[in-house]
């Protein structure tokens, strides 16, 4: 760490450090609780050297299937190179990061390459950075359509919406443990349940009497808990939202740019569209942090279409050049590669797969759900695992959702120690082990996942909760 300016590390030390000495530095400067936690469960204990496609190769050479997709942003893969050459042009050209007094051609290029791919007239887009910031602007625009005059925003039970005071307030899933202040007027619906949406409209009505539901917050499908929404409950919703003049938006941020096996999800119902889509991830195609929110023309121009108004909403990082310029290749290749056509081939081979595991492992799998490349194995935590899971580590008797999670985290450790395969787990709902490739993932790599899944079902649950347990206790981890 001998740099130019004494005490600070430079980029080239950074990739010199040892991963003990990450470890220091993430305990005294970033989280030490993320340092134990990673650790305990086999993962965050060697560093990553370089990723390609859908491999990531460690710093010991050793090569790791990564199966999880980076959680929706990696449907490109690692580093794709029309990406990568994209972003490299870029910079050889020093074209300019910051248009805010100057139009910038990608956000002109993006918004109207997004606006021909979508149906009807989702036309007008806002790019922010993350998901949760492209929900917060689609919540935004609502309220404002409404001018202050309605209240009441619903979502589901089970939602995941992201993790800021707002979106957060809107998460219903179950790893948003603590009750923060957030948006008022939030109310609640189990998810799928087109009656308990239509009873919540009847309910929340201005002191005039009209309704007080500025927007309904959906996802078509929802990626934590692998469920979907049956079509005619959402053609239903659709209905409502017209009814009563509500702003429905769909939140998209995961299910996005292929990975489903249909553009976005609800565009597999002919004729259905939300008044706001919300979307991220592989927006940037692996590379740039982008998100965005694509409105309905009559949304965006009654809400905010007039000078006084052009400057209620924007953030710093809005139309970031390069980022955008990576989202107008990103959607490019997802368009030209067919990559919802590639989600349904790796369907075709994941479900018969994966139906096939869990028929010869009844034991340990309860159930197998998804769409397109985006898949989970439910574990069997029946009482007698997962009262064996308590005895293993105790301290946790009270919190059921753990000896699952305990149980499916073996599973996860095992094909990672033993077959270099990464998966993960969905904290939100019953924690099924996902399995979600990138598209670009070959049948190749779909049969050596299958076969490493099912060689280490064989093992039995018990032995490898037990293993798990025991690595964890014994290992300097
Ligand atoms: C459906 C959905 N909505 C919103 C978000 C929040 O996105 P971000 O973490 O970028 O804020 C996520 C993130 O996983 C998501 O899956």
């Amino acid at each position: 760490m001998d740099g130019d300016t004494p005490g600070l590390i430079t980029i080239e030390d950074a990739e010199r450090l040892d991963i003990d000495q990450v470890h220091d530095l993430y305990e005294k400067y970033v989280s030490s609780s993320q340092v134990s936690l990673m650790t305990s469960f086999g993962f965050g204990r060697e560093l990553v050297e370089s990723a390609e496609g859908s491999w990531i190769r460690m710093r010991d050479g050793r090569r790791i299937l990564d199966f999880s997709g980076g959680v929706g942003v990696l449907n490109h893969g690692h580093n794709h190179p029309r990406i990568l050459a994209a972003r490299e042009e870029f910079s050889r050209k020093h074209r300019m990061e910051v248009h805010k007094a100057f139009f910038s051609p990608y956000v002109a290029a993006l918004s109207h390459n997004i606006a021909s791919l979508l149906p009807e007239d989702l036309s007008i887009s806002y790019f922010p950075n993350s998901g949760a910031e492209a929900n917060e602007g689609a919540i935004k625009m609502a309220y404002k359509y409404h001018n202050g005059t309605r209240n009441t925003i619903l979502r589901a039970d089970i939602s995941f919406h992201g993790k800021t005071l707002g979106a957060g307030s809107l998460t219903g899933s179950t790893e948003n443990a603590f009750q923060f202040p957030g948006l008022p007027g939030a109310a609640i619906y189990p998810y799928g349940d087109v009656n308990a949406v239509r009873q919540a409209v009847r309910t929340h009505r201005t002191a005039a009497g009209g309704c007080d539901v500025y927007a309904i917050m959906v996802e078509p499908y929802s990626a934590s808990t692998l469920r979907c929404w049956d079509e005619s409950a959402l053609r239903a919703i659709r209905r409502l939202c017209d009814e009563e003049d509500i702003v429905l938006i769909f939140d998209e941020v995961y299910t996005g740019w292929g990975k489903t096996g249909s553009l976005f999800y609800f565009m597999r119902h002919e004729g259905l569209a939300p008044d706001i889509l919300a979307y991220s991830k592989s927006l940037g195609g692996g590379k740039a942090s982008i998100s965005g929110y694509t409105a309905r023309e009559r949304i965006f121009r009654r809400a905010y279409d007039r000078l006084a108004d052009v400057i209620l909403h924007s953030t710093t990082y809005y139309g970031f050049g390069e980022e955008t310029a990576s989202a107008i290749e990103a959607v490019n290749v997802v368009v030209e590669d067919d990559f919802p056509g590639r989600a349904r081939k790796l369907e075709e081979l994941l479900v018969p797969g994966l139906q096939r595991i869990a028929k010869a492992h009844p034991d340990a799998v309860r159930e197998v759900a998804g769409t397109g490349a985006l898949h989970g194995v439910f574990l069997n935590g029946g009482p007698r695992l997962l009262g064996l899971a308590s005895r293993l580590a105790p301290g946790f008797s009270g919190d059921p959702q753990f000896r699952t999670k305990l149980v499916t985290l073996s599973v996860i450790a095992h094909l990672y120690r033993e077959h270099n395969i990464m998966t993960y787990y969905s904290p939100n709902g019953a924690n099924p082990l996902m399995v979600a490739p990138s598209l670009i993932a070959g049948p190749d790599e779909v049969e050596y996942f299958l076969d490493a899944l099912d060689s280490t079902l064989s093992k039995g649950l018990s032995r490898l909760l037990t293993s798990f347990v025991r690595e964890k206790v014994t290992s300097r981890w």
